[in-house]
């Protein structure tokens, strides 16, 4: 059996970070070095003051207080962690290619191939390593073909632990996992041994009966199956929200009663102005991809549906406002509460609220934003990478400001887009009278009680009711 005591992640983003601190803090005796190709994220890291490090989750800073510079490290010097390391994880992006063959739909892999042509270049002794980005099924078969073809001769192992965390929740996801997935080469002694090598580790802190393993296909694959069911379930009750709002049924209620079917369950069953985050669209996209290049296309056209649903679902949330504010909002100031696609994280990748506020802007509004998490600087880069206009237009056009109530002053209307805690208790007595009239609160998520908006004096619109 191999012991690993030298463990290198390359990637320490949103996966790769919280991942390698709770292994770090679960297996004190093995060192674990996280890379980055980029600076200013491992300086952040590496900040003194802990509550710099460059990810928000919660409970996330103590655990990297707790295990830095004791077993977990951060560093730009990737040839020497993978030198030193018996096991090595690949956490970097995989984005949907934004050119040539698979445009807007495969997975863009030039950087997993970067990563294996790296480690193979510097690889001296045997080493495991473990898929933990998200792939397309059989990615590890051309990582094998890079690793063994341009090798210095030495056996690499190829597993699949894809991640299951899910942003804002990902320590607690860590810590007690549903399951930890392992796929290797199960049918050879050598494979069975690297497969063991990490249920080993996990087992320091997850219970034997929650990790599963598998061959490298289906583990692979039960990560794009995951996230597609997953995002299936909020663009099914998406969908219903719409008939809710023309019928005179509530989503909630809905969602509630279909929830409490046990063979359903209640989870996931939130209607909102439709989901965001790096992984639903781009696992999607990819999955159709994969089927289409099989010949699939029925199954091809099921998933993307799921895509199409959740686009229109924003789209539509967008139009409303504009109709509802007279069939202009040309000139009006609307307030946007909450950037990230979630609470209680900074990311902002594939949030809603940025294609919500590009189609108001279209519409010649003027946006003032605040979330508590995110920065003007993402918020401006998130609209200039549409490239819908200008970047000095979205500068002007666009506001951000550091209080719910000062972005809520004068504006015409307020859209809440992400569901943070700290909404349902703002003095919402003081956001009505400062507010143009009629005043339009629309909920985006939910999150507040209509009841007692009306009763104010609010005209008020949530999703799905
Ligand atoms: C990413 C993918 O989005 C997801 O599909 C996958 O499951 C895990 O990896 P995330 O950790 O959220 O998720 O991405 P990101 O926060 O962008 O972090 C990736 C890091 O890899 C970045 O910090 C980037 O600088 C780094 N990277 C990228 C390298 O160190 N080397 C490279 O060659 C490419
Ligand atoms: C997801 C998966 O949950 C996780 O297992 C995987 O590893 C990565 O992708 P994440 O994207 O971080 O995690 O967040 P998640 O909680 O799944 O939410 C995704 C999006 O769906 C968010 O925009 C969220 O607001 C939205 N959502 C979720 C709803 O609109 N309604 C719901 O009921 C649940």
């Amino acid at each position: 059996m191999t012991t690993i005591k030298n463990i290198c992640c390359i990637g320490a983003g949103y996966v790769g970070g919280p991942t390698m601190a709770i292994i770090a803090q679960k297996c004190p005796d093995i060192k674990v070095t996280v890379v980055d190709i980029n600076e200013k994220r491992i300086a952040a890291w590496n900040d003194e003051d802990v509550n710099k490090i460059p990810i928000y989750e919660p409970g996330l800073s103590e655990i990297v207080k707790e295990a830095k510079g004791r077993n977990l490290f951060f560093s730009t010097d990737v040839d020497s962690a993978i030198d030193n390391a018996e096991m090595i994880f690949i956490s970097v992006n995989t984005p949907t290619k934004t050119y040539g063959m698979g445009k807007g739909m495969a997975a863009d892999l030039k950087y997993i191939e970067l990563c294996a042509r790296q480690i193979a270049r510097v690889a001296k002794n045997d080493k495991i390593v473990v898929e933990k980005s998200t792939l397309p099924v059989r990615t590890a078969q051309a990582l094998k073909d890079i690793l063994e073809n341009t090798g210095n001769g030495v056996d690499f192992q190829i597993l699949s632990n894809p991640e299951f965390l899910a942003e804002g929740t990902a320590v607690e996801d860590l810590n007690n996992p549903d399951r930890v997935l392992i796929g290797g080469d199960i049918d050879t002694a050598e494979g069975k041994k690297a497969v063991q090598s990490l249920v080993d580790i996990y087992s320091n802190w997850v219970p034997a009966e929650h990790i599963l393993t598998t061959n490298i296909w289906s583990s692979e694959l039960s990560k794009l199956t995951a996230n597609a069911f997953l995002a299936q379930r909020v663009s099914s009750i998406n969908a219903m929200s719409e008939l809710c709002e023309k019928t005179g049924a509530n989503v909630n209620e809905v969602a509630k009663a279909v929830g409490m079917d046990s063979r359903i369950g209640s989870k996931f069953l939130q209607s909102s102005v439709g989901f965001g985050g790096s992984c639903f669209q781009k696992d999607i996209l990819n999955l159709v991809y994969i089927a289409k290049s099989f010949g699939l296309n029925e199954v091809a056209d099921f998933w993307e549906q799921v895509i199409i649903l959740n686009d229109h679902q924003k789209r539509r949330f967008a139009a409303n406002i504009v109709k509802t504010l007279f069939n202009t909002v040309s000139g009006k100031k609307i307030t946007i509460l909450g950037w990230a696609f979630k609470k209680d994280t900074n990311d902002t990748r594939e949030s809603a609220a940025i294609y919500v506020s590009d189609y108001l802007l279209n519409e010649q509004a003027e946006i003032v934003v605040y979330d508590p998490k995110v920065t003007a600087e993402q918020i401006y880069a998130d609209l200039d990478y549409l490239g819908t206009r200008p970047d000095s237009e979205n500068r002007s056009l666009v506001k951000v400001v550091n209080t719910a109530e000062e972005a809520c002053k004068d504006s015409h209307a307020v859209a809440v887009l992400t569901e943070w805690d700290e909404f349902k208790e703002l003095d919402w007595k003081k956001i009505y009278d400062d507010m143009l009239k009629p005043a339009f609160l629309f909920d985006g998520r939910r999150l507040l009680d209509r009841k007692t908006k009306e009763e104010l004096g609010f005209e008020f619109y949530a999703i799905g009711s």
